[in-house]
C-alpha cells in the first residue's frame, strides 16, 4: 500500500493541532467529542499534545448506505455520556467526506445548547463535500482517494497503521 501521510507528518500536525487548541481553549476546559471508532486514534495522540484542562467524550453512529456513497441517514449508536449544555465542545472527527455524517451530529449537538460547538478533523476530502461545514481545524486536506490507517478502516481493517495509506482498488 502506498503511503499518502507518514508517522512523522502525522505526529508533527497532531502537536501542531493540539497546541493550537490548548491557546484557543485556556480556561475553557473544553469537550473533546470523539466519533467512533475512526477517530480513536487521532484523538488519543491529540490529548496527548493538549496543554489545557480538558475532558473527552465519545459518540457514535452508523451511516445507511454503501461507504463510498453516504446516504445522510444517520443512526445513533451511542450517545455522550456527559451533559454539554453550556459546554464549550470540540468534535474530534477522523476524515470529512460528503460532510453528511458530521452535518447530521453537529445538528444533534447543537440542539442540547452547548456554549460553543467547533469541529476538529484530521483529514479533509474537500472536493466530494455535499454539505457546507464550519470546520475550525483541518489537519490535511487530501485528494479523493480511499485511505486507510491511523484509526481508519477499509471493513475494519488497518485501523492499526501508524501512517495513513491509500487504498489500492
Ligand atoms: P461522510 O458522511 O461522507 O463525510 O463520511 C464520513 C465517514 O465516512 C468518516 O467518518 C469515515 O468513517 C468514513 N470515510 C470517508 N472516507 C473514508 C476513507 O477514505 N477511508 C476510510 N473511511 C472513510
Ligand atoms: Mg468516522
Amino acid at each position: 500500500m502506498e503511503t499518502l501521510i507518514s508517522k512523522e507528518r502525522l505526529k508533527k500536525k497532531v502537536k501542531e493541532l493540539a497546541l493550537q487548541i490548548s491557546g484557543d481553549y485556556k480556561q475553557k476546559n473544553p469537550i473533546l467529542v470523539g466519533i467512533l471508532k475512526g477517530s480513536f486514534v487521532f484523538l488519543a495522540d491529540l490529548v496527548r499534545e493538549m496543554r489545557i484542562p480538558h475532558q473527552i467524550d465519545f459518540i457514535s453512529v452508523a451511516s445507511y448506505g454503501s461507504r463510498k456513497k453516504a446516504s445522510g441517514v444517520v443512526r445513533l449508536l451511542k450517545d455522550l455520556s456527559t451533559n454539554i449544555e453550556g459546554k464549550d465542545v470540540i468534535i474530534v472527527e477522523d476524515i470529512i467526506d460528503s460532510g453528511l455524517t458530521l452535518n447530521y451530529i453537529r445538528n444533534n449537538l447543537l440542539t442540547r445548547n452547548p456554549k460553543s460547538l467547533e469541529v476538529v478533523t484530521l483529514l479533509d476530502k474537500k472536493k466530494r463535500r455535499k454539505v457546507k461545514i464550519p470546520l475550525k481545524y483541518v489537519g490535511f486536506s487530501i485528494p479523493n482517494n480511499f485511505v486507510v490507517g491511523y484509526g481508519l478502516d477499509f471493513d475494519e481493517q488497518y485501523r492499526n497503521l501508524p501512517y495513513i495509506a491509500k487504498l489500492e482498488e
